[in-house]
């Protein structure tokens, strides 16, 4: 019988308890990416609303977004921008601090990576608290991006992610739930 992609995706996600803080159930993707068939289908799912229309850029968060964000920019014929963490990018940036499930940072990137105007799809593996998404949406933003949507695999809805984003106007799309 056939698997839906929820199902087969959310088998093909490995969940390892305390990493990589005690209390953390950390979600993770490598063996999805490792599994050809629930990679292929993830991209396929992910781009699916948006085959065929018009997307300038893909703004991948590193690291993980920047994974899928090179597979989903390819099969939409866009570009690919990454949203990298700080001191990596070698011209000049705009950076922002942020909070994520289990740590604060700061994420940066290029000044000259938009056109104002451009349509931009973000792509990160997870949103949890949505603390990563919400300050590479504003760093895009800033920029003059028109950003429509962010996708990720998988969305932890206890952590509220999503509405972080929605109050940005930025629709989000997410593939499988772990509660
Ligand atoms: C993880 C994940 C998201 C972020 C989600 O990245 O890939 O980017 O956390 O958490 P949030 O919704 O609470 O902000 P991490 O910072 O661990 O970096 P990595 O991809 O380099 O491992
Ligand atoms: N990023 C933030 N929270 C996470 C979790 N629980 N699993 C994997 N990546 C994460």
């Amino acid at each position: 019988t056939e698997t839906t992609v929820q199902e087969e995706l959310m088998a093909a996600i490995r969940t390892i308890p305390d990493y990589p803080k005690e209390g953390i159930i950390f979600r993770d993707i490598t063996t999805l990416l490792g599994n050809a068939r629930a990679f292929r289908r993830a991209v396929d799912a992910l781009v699916q609303p948006w085959a065929g229309s018009k997307v300038d850029q893909i703004a991948g968060i590193e690291a993980r977004g920047f994974i899928l964000g090179g597979a989903v920019a390819h099969q939409l014929s866009a570009g690919f921008v990454p949203i990298r963490k700080k001191g990596k990018l070698p011209h000049e940036t705009v950076r922002i601090a942020y909070s994520l499930e289990y740590g604060i940072d700061e994420m940066e990137m290029h000044k000259d990576a938009i056109t104002p105007g451009d349509k931009v799809i973000v792509v990160d593996d997870l949103i949890a608290t949505g603390g990563t998404a919400e300050a590479a949406c504003k760093l895009l933003q800033s920029m003059g991006a028109d950003i429509v949507a962010a996708c990720f695999i998988v969305d932890l809805p206890d952590l509220g992610g999503r509405s972080k984003l929605e109050a940005l106007g930025v629709p989000v799309r997410t593939l499988v739930s772990f509660p």
